[in-house]
């Protein structure tokens, strides 16, 4: 993610979060936090190419947190999530991370199904821990991300994916 990119990316946070971050903090994010790693996915190649889809990291010694992510409402479903998460956990791995955090509000089931999807599991609730609606929130964890069983894990998904995006173009 670019500072270019936060126009659109702020279209997708606003359709997506009832409670959703500011224009300033995704600017901060980007210029000011060097533990913070952005990325956008788009549809198609080049500079036209679409932003559909937008996520970030903390990543902190051997501790990766996952600030945000989402998908324009008109693309879920379609594994840009999928693709984009990937992406987070080897950024995350690539830069030392054994193990990876993330909060998630107790009734977003398609976020927790696709993080359940990569290993991860819930490890404790924060109460009433968003201001909107006073919901809870999940913490979500994975751990031992560069061992053998992680890596294994991950490659196989990694085919299962790549064979779901050939099977969705044709
Ligand atoms: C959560 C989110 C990023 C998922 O992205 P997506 O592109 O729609 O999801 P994908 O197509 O990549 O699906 C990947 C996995 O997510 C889960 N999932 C996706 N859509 C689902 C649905 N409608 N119902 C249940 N699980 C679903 C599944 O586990 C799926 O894998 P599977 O089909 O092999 O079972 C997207 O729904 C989103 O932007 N939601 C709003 C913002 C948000 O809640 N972000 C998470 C904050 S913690």
């Amino acid at each position: 993610m670019s500072n270019a990119d936060v126009r659109a990316v702020m279209r997708i946070e606003s359709l997506s979060f009832s409670t959703s971050w500011p224009t300033s903090a995704f600017q901060s994010e980007l210029n000011d936090n060097k533990l913070a790693h952005y990325f956008v996915g788009r549809d198609g190649q080049g500079p036209d190419a679409e932003l559909v889809a937008y996520g970030g990291i903390w990543v902190i010694l051997d501790d990766a947190h996952i600030t945000t992510i989402a998908v324009h409402p008109d693309r879920r479903g379609l594994r840009y999530g999928e693709q984009l998460l990937v992406h987070m956990l080897h950024e995350s791995i690539s830069r030392s991370a054994s193990w990876i955090t993330l909060e998630a509000r107790e009734s977003n089931e398609v976020a927790h199904n696709l993080y359940r999807k990569y290993g991860f599991a819930t490890i404790s609730t924060r109460r009433a821990y968003y201001s909107d609606n006073g919901e809870n929130a999940v913490v979500m964890w994975a751990g031992n991300l560069r061992g053998e069983l992680y890596a294994r894990r991950l490659a196989t998904l990694e085919i299962e994916l790549d064979a779901a995006l050939s099977s969705e173009v044709r």
